[in-house]
């Protein structure tokens, strides 16, 4: 794992981060004690989900070890954004088979979106595999692999339209103890047309906002200084409206995002707050405001554009203009000022002409964001642009282009990233370096990861930190007792 990426970044990247955890609460006495790998990809949702498999199987019985060799059960939680994300996992399968030579009673499952997208082509596809699991039926993992365990192969890919496993309680699988994410929806209504995740994560649906702030509050309680909420489209979280945006039940308030965050925010002072991921049809000028008026609501938005050309966004079915695009940024700009930016770009998506590409490239320079993941566009079987459009950007069109981006974005970020030199910012000290045993690492609210001589601080404390000097998005300091300029 990449210095300070323990987060949101390195989901978004599809790297996998194996569990290395054994501080489980409960000692399940009654029950034989066995041994679960879990091996996550894709977004922080699915890692975020692994800790709720994490807990579910816990309760009967299984501890996790970060040791595939040793486990009774290997699952494998997948992603299906790309067929890159695909191709990985079924290398990593091929790894588990001399696991399986050596230990006949090894289950080995398969979950999460892919598993939900291939449903039971997957047992023909993949021999090894015992288990598939979509991602609204993990309650019922006990019971399936119980199933497995006599002698059968089992499937449940049942998508549903109120499951938020709201109640479980989840082990945290990230064992500094500093940050955790906290799921507060699930699935997406939006069917932007290159996208595979209505498909395999189902119809939207928003968590009881009053379980999301106990978990944040327990989290604060056991020493955590960080949440970050997560959906596929923050935005659009509601509570007690139903779809048609009429109030359910009058006696109950209605919450929307932008009161979720106060709530979270309202917690304590201390405890940071992050979400991710916004859309930009949906972000409305009261979430800015939320966030202007509590300074632990971090001054950082991933706001994800995929392209700069208003017909592009039409074929991506984004809901958008890039008029719109600029127009909330410039309401944060205006609401939030200082407040940094990320996005997601795609590109040689169908049809996408030079122009349309250099659209995206005028609007990069336009916003500035900080930090940009971008992608290849990688067409995906059942979605919108599968059925109505041809996957014609040939694919040296589409690396020469996204060259063109992260070189940009590259240079863009390491200008910035130097602007900051000589300021002070508050930061949230979140473990040891890796290139040096006496720096730890920690992050501005912004985001920005800072590295700085450990002195007599720990995980977990805010300290300021003056930037010294950087590399192209990190920043170096030192410690010190002046004010924070952010
Ligand atoms: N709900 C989030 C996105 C989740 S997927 C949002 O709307 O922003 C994360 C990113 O993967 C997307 O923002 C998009 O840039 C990228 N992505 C999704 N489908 C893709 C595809 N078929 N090919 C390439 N990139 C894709
Ligand atoms: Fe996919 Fe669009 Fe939903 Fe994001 S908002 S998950 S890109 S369909
Ligand atoms: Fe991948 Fe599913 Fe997330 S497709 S990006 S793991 S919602």
């Amino acid at each position: 794992m990449r210095e300070g990426d323990r987060n949101i970044d390195e989901a978004r990247q599809g790297e996998a981060i194996s569990v290395d955890t054994l501080a489980f609460a409960e000692d399940n006495n009654s029950v034989v004690q066995k041994k679960l790998y879990l091996e996550s990809y894709g977004c922080a949702m699915n890692f975020s989900d692994s800790e709720i498999i994490a807990s579910i199987m816990n309760n009967v019985g299984y501890t996790t070890t970060k040791d595939p060799q040793e486990a009774d059960l290997i699952l494998v939680n997948t992603c299906s954004i790309r067929e890159k994300a695909e191709e990985r996992v079924r290398n990593r399968l091929n790894e588990f088979k001399r696991y399986k030579k050596k230990n006949r009673q090894l289950v080995v499952g398969m979950l999460g979106c892919m598993a939900e997208r291939l449903k039971e082509s997957l047992l023909e596809q993949e021999m090894l595999v015992d288990l598939v699991v979509g991602p609204d039926a993990y309650r019922d993992l006990p019971s399936l692999v119980e199933r497995v365990n006599g002698g059968q192969k089992a499937v449940n890919v049942l998508l549903s339209r109120e499951e938020t496993y709201a109640e479980i309680s989840p082990i945290r699988l990230d064992s500094a103890g500093v940050t955790a994410f906290v799921s507060i929806m699930r699935g997406c209504d939006n069917m932007c047309s290159f996208c595979v995740v209505p498909f395999t994560r189902g119809r939207e649906r928003s968590r009881d906002p009053e379980s999301i702030v106990a978990e944040a509050k327990d989290l604060f309680e056991k020493g955590y200084r960080e949440v970050t909420l997560l959906g596929q489209n923050v935005d659009s979280f509601k509570w007690n409206l139903d779809i048609k945006g009429k109030v359910k039940n009058p006696d109950l308030p209605v919450v929307r995002f932008a009161e979720l965050l106060e709530m979270v925010a309202e917690v304590n002072p201390n405890l940071r707050v992050r979400f991710s991921t916004s859309h930009p049809k949906d972000m409305v000028d009261d979430v800015m405001h939320a966030m202007s008026r509590h300074e632990n609501l971090c001054k950082y938005i991933h706001l994800p554009v995929q392209s700069g050309s208003s017909a592009m966004l039409k074929r991506m079915n984004r809901g958008y203009t890039r008029e719109w695009y600029l127009n909330r940024i410039s309401a944060i700009k205006e609401i939030l000022p200082g407040c940094e930016l990320s996005t997601d770009i795609i590109t040689g998506f169908c049809g996408e002409t030079q122009e349309e590409h250099d659209d995206t490239m005028t609007l990069l320079k336009e916003v500035g964001f900080i930090m940009a993941y971008n992608f290849k566009y990688s067409e995906r079987p059942k979605t919108l642009a599968e059925r109505k459009f041809e996957d014609d950007v040939p694919e040296e069109v589409k690396a020469a282009r996204l060259s063109e981006v992260i070189l940009h974005q590259r240079q863009y970020a390491s200008e910035l990233t130097k602007k900051m030199v000589g300021k002070v910012y508050r930061v949230l000290v979140e473990g040891p370096s890796k290139k040096s045993d006496e720096k730890y690492f920690g992050r501005t609210t912004h985001n920005i990861v800072m590295i700085f001589d450990k002195g007599d601080l720990k995980p977990c404390d805010y300290v300021n930190v003056r930037a010294l000097a950087c590399t192209t998005v990190t920043l170096l300091g030192e410690v010190t007792t002046d004010q924070a300029d952010a």
